[in-house]
């Protein structure tokens, strides 16, 4: 599979805003974690003005706002946005406000939040330097600019599984490229993201290691988190037979159910404890300040 291959904006906004629901219901939550990792470091405080670029449905945002911050969540997917606000809507949150806008040309005023924040957004983006340069313009001086982004695959267990699970039972499999890494991947090595948060003119740049959490309770919940966390995981699913999508669920309930034995969990619904399997998940939480 081509994983390089540079899409176009609309490509770009009608492969998320397909996968908008299925990332609602399956990501967001798994992604809590490492929101509630990013806020430990951020220490917002009330009425400081925060804005989450490529937000999808608010997995920061939301976490972001209870802590009194105003925020504006952007993305390029509507149809993200829509359910974004509908939820602050049915939560009666008035503090976080969706607006659909590319992260490459946000349509914001410069100098005006205290944080610009992109929890795997920005860095997959085909033109990193030209999102973290908008990030620096709309950040008030002596602001900070954060940048979350997942390590290495492999320590992306929730997309390591998988991908060993497809190695394991999927005949001629091509699993995703090292050098160079796919774009999500781009900055999954603390130097690199470093590098790229300097060049961009920000300063006191410091990386933050983080190991976050997700838990799973069953194979087909896991290949289906994977299958809607990004258009490339979709692309890996959908190019699977019934047959080859069987073996892998298969495989990968073995693997769970190990992880669960080691964790004294329940790798299934038949046991007393049901939380399933807890797989670890690196994230770099790169800071830097706006002079
Ligand atoms: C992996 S999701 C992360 C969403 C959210 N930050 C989270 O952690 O749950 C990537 C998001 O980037 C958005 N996105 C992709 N390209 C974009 C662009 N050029 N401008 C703004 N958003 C973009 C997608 O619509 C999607 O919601």
């Amino acid at each position: 599979m081509d994983t390089q291959r540079t899409p176009t904006a609309d490509q770009i906004r009608t492969a998320w805003d397909g996968l908008a629901s299925g990332f609602d219901e399956f990501v967001t939550p798994e992604t809590a974690s490492i929101a509630q990792e990013t806020l430990r470091i951020l220490d917002l405080q009330p009425g400081m003005r925060l804005v989450d670029v490529a937000a999808g449905t608010g997995a920061l945002s939301f976490p972001a706002a209870r802590t009194g911050a105003h925020v504006v969540a952007t993305d390029i997917s509507p149809v993200m946005i829509d359910l974004l606000n509908d939820r602050a809507r049915a939560e009666g949150l008035a503090n976080v406000e969706g607006r659909a806008m590319d992260g490459t040309a946000l349509d914001l005023e410069a100098d005006t939040f205290d944080v610009a924040v992109s929890v795997n957004g920005v860095s997959l983006f085909p033109d990193l330097p030209t999102s973290l340069a908008e990030m620096v313009r709309v950040t008030k001086p002596g602001g900070r600019v954060v940048l979350v982004s997942f390590g290495p695959p492999p320590a992306v267990e929730f997309i390591g599984f998988v991908m060993g699970a497809m190695k394991a039972e999927v005949p001629g499999f091509t699993p995703l490229p090292v050098d160079p890494p796919p774009l999500p991947f781009q900055v999954a090595d603390p130097d690199v993201m470093r590098s790229r948060l300097t060049e961009a003119g920000l300063s006191e740049v410091s990386v933050h290691r983080s190991t976050c959490h997700m838990s799973f309770d069953s194979a087909e919940r896991l290949l289906t988190t994977f299958m809607f966390s990004n258009p490339i995981g979709a692309r890996f699913v959908a190019e699977l037979t019934a047959e080859q999508k069987s073996a892998v669920e298969q495989r990968l309930a073995g693997m769970l159910k190990d992880r669960a034995g080691e964790q004294g969990r329940s790798g299934d619904q038949s046991g007393s404890d049901n939380r399933g399997a807890e797989l670890h998940c690196a994230v770099n939480i790169g800071v830097g300040i706006v002079s």
